[in-house]
């Protein structure tokens, strides 16, 4: 699996040393306050579990499944279906999104949209990467791991084809990968 990584683009102490000042930063803003983070499965699922103990104070966890409509695995439309809903009611709850990546944008914003018709106090996304020069639409996002280039990347949760999810840093596949795919797909 690591011999198909070209280059590592963020390491895992990188992301950790990250991850620690933005636990800081949301105790801060949310003082007093028991935040709810939603975590979009599958790919924030890693960036979740290290942000919230990372954050010194009370928050709630809930998980939301999101995929988005007639996308491929390296695109996405802007029509999602939610595969799977929170538990919690989130009425008068300070929401945090947590995701692993905005892309074009359109998925954060379909989300925002829908969480913000059940009547939540307050709304927040918190993403572990984001890629600037691909949005389609504005998003506002509060709390941003690392901005980086227009490259496809896996690892730290990201996945390209449901693989390299387990991989401990950020990085980019060599493209041989893909062409291997498309070859065993047909
Ligand atoms: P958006 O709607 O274009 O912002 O797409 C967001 C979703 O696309 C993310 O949650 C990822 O599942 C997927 N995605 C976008 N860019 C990448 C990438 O570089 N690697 C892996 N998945 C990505
Ligand atoms: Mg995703």
């Amino acid at each position: 699996m690591r011999d198909d990584v070209l280059e590592v683009l963020i390491s895992a102490d990188e992301i950790q040393q990250r991850n620690a000042e933005m636990g800081q930063q949301i105790a801060k803003d949310y003082e007093g306050k028991n935040p709810l983070l939603i975590c979009i499965l599958r790919g924030a699922v890693v960036f979740m579990s290290d942000l919230i103990r990372a954050i010194p104070a009370h928050v709630m966890v809930d998980f939301m499944g999101v995929s988005s409509y007639g996308g491929t695995s390296m695109d996405s439309t802007g029509v999602i279906k939610i595969t799977r809903d929170v538990d919690a009611n989130v009425a008068h709850h300070d929401i945090i999104i947590v995701e692993d990546i905005v892309d074009t944008g359109l998925t954060m914003r379909a989300l925002v949209e829908l969480l913000r018709t059940r009547g939540p106090s307050s709304i927040e996304i918190c993403t572990l990467l984001s890629k600037p020069s691909r949005r389609k639409t504005t998003v506002d996002i509060k709390y941003c791991g690392f901005e980086i280039p227009n490259k496809f990347v896996v690892g730290y949760g990201l996945d390209y084809d449901e693989n390299y999810r387990n991989l401990p840093f950020v990085g980019v596949l060599k493209s041989g990968v893909y062409e291997k795919r498309k070859e065993e797909k047909g």
